[in-house]
């Protein structure tokens, strides 16, 4: 039966969700994925998902599938958004180029680097200083084993700031250019143990 790629609609959710259940368990088994709670309550305020340190030339299947799994997620949001059908795959190669090129210039450490590759907090539990708890869970560990962090953040202000609070330096800027429509995503590096810079 050939297979038709269309628009999220109201009736999808139930299916969407299902897929998504089985996505999550996967990362649940070869990721470090988290989520920020209050104390009672049983509603997700944030999720943050991690892919732990890969040797230089290691192949990257967990990688590979959360960036086809991203580029589900995104391409959802863009057809809810611009009400469009379909994906958009070559974009996705141009940005796996553009990927590519910048970790080979900023990923100078053989041991790898945990890997943030979602985070996400709730408009309304943002600035609370949840990101910060996610984020420490994973950076604690980074510290204490000497390892360095990476992220590439899909937007200049105000994420690169509020990633510079938890010690991430920007490294390279990511250009993914199709025929003219241009998307930039920046490189950020955390050192083991670094801080945020000082505040005046
Ligand atoms: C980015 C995000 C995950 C941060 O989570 P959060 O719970 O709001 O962050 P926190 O409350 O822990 O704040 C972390 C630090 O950033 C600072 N900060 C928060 N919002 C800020 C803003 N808009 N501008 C500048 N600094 C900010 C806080 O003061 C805090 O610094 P401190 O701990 O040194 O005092 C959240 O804002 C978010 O989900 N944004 C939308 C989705 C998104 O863009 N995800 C990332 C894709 S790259």
């Amino acid at each position: 039966m050939p297979i038709r790629v269309s628009p999220l609609a109201e009736a999808d959710i139930p299916g969407a969700v299902s897929a998504i259940h089985i996505r999550c368990r996967w990362g649940m088994r070869n990721g470090i994925f988290h989520v920020a709670k209050e104390e009672g309550s049983d509603e997700v305020l944030g999720v943050a998902c991690w892919l732990r340190p890969q040797k230089a030339g290691q192949p990257q299947s967990w990688h590979d599938w959360i960036e086809s799994w991203r580029l589900w997620f995104n391409q959802v949001g863009m057809n809810l958004y611009y009400g469009r059908g379909g994906l958009n795959v070559k974009r996705y190669y141009i940005w796996k180029a553009a990927q590519a090129e910048a970790q080979s210039a900023v990923w100078t450490d053989p041991r790898g680097y945990y890997f943030l590759n979602i985070m996400v907090v709730l408009p309304k539990a943002q600035n609370r200083g949840i990101g910060r708890l996610m984020m420490e869970a994973v950076t604690k560990q980074a510290d204490a084993e000497g390892m360095s962090c990476y992220l590439e953040s899909s937007r200049d202000v105000p994420n690169m700031q509020i990633y510079g609070r938890f010690g991430f330096k920007f490294t390279k800027e990511l250009e993914c250019d199709d025929d003219g429509t241009a998307i930039k995503l920046y490189t950020m590096v955390r050192e083991p143990n670094a801080t945020a810079p000082r505040m005046n």
